[in-house]
């Protein structure tokens, strides 16, 4: 079985589905074969690859879950060669309201990964909606590994901490290889003067914190709305430009991670220390901003 990376962050507007479905493009390009399962009701990830809602209604991730059946009768390719997705509908909110408070809220996803065809992929990734329900629960609950994309706002690492603490617990509860890859930045803009401030001290709270901030930083680029709005991936606008070429660059970061030893837990310095020092980086952007 490839590795199964979760995308979340508790915010919202951070990148996730623009990371999800270009760091898939990414390893698609690379030759791996790439499975992209859309777990956020707002399904804007399976609209970025072009998937229609008539397609999805039969195709879902939902459908998957509530008819409790393995992924195969669910993927669809997508016009990028090398990536299937598992689209998302409305339904998933049903879902979340079914199963939410039940007894199987962490297992939404243990009979639909239960399959064959799950080894036919290299990588898997997930995108998620970030709010803590049974369906963020249940992805962290299958994944080796998550990421967290952030914008290099002044109040960036809130919220970071929160997502930390919900899939340590996940991990203590259900998935002891859940493991964190780590943070990274994007719709960076150099012109934008907190930016690189905001950076460096990212930078510097990951070196005290153990936790690995990705040198490969996407940049703050018009094209991935453009893209966005004519359902593509950015690699279908251009392959060579800056914020096509970071995805590539941070996909081939986080490769070797995957193979090796699993490393970058968040045990050690405690999370009560993290959540200090978070707050000692809340207390310095006021003075930067
Ligand atoms: N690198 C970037 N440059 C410019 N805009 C971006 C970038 N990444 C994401 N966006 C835009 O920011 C918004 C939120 O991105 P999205 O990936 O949908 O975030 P999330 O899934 O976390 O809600 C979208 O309008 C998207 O087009
Ligand atoms: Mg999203």
């Amino acid at each position: 079985m490839g590795s199964i990376i979760v995308i979340t962050n508790e915010k919202g507007g951070v990148g996730k589905t623009t990371t999800a479905g270009n760091l898939a493009a990414a390893y698609a390009t690379m030759g791996m074969r790439v499975l992209a399962v859309d777990m956020d009701p707002q399904r804007n990830l399976t609209d970025l690859m072009g998937i229609s809602q008539d397609t999805a209604r039969t195709h879902s991730i939902a459908d998957a879950i509530l008819e409790k059946k393995g992924i195969e009768s669910f993927t669809v390719q997508t016009r990028t060669e090398g990536i299937d997705l598992i689209p998302a509908t409305p339904k998933l909110r049903e879902v979340d309201r079914q199963y939410g408070a039940s007894f199987e809220q962490d297992k939404l996803l243990n009979v639909p990964f239960d399959s064959p065809k799950l080894d036919e992929y290299d990588i898997v990734i997930i995108d998620t909606h970030g709010s803590q329900n049974c369906l963020l629960t249940s992805s962290l609950a299958v994944a080796h590994y998550y990421l967290i994309p952030l914008f290099p706002e002044p109040d960036a690492a809130r919220g970071v901490f929160d997502v930390i603490e919900y899939a340590e617990r996940v991990r203590n509860a259900t998935n002891r290889t859940l493991t964190l890859l780590g943070l990274m930045v994007t719709g960076f803009d150099r012109r934008v003067s907190v930016h690189p401030r905001v950076l460096q001290s990212l930078r510097d709270y990951g070196q005290k914190w153990n936790i690995r901030v990705f040198n490969s930083i996407i940049p703050f680029s018009s094209r991935v709305k453009t893209a966005a709005e004519q359902q593509l991936l950015l690699a279908g606008l251009r392959e060579d430009a800056p914020v096509t070429m970071a995805y590539q660059s941070l996909a081939g970061e986080i490769l070797p991670m995957l193979k090796g030893k699993r490393v970058g837990r968040v045990s050690q310095p405690k999370l009560a220390e993290i959540q200090s020092s978070i707050e000692t980086f809340e207390a310095m952007d006021e003075v930067i901003g």
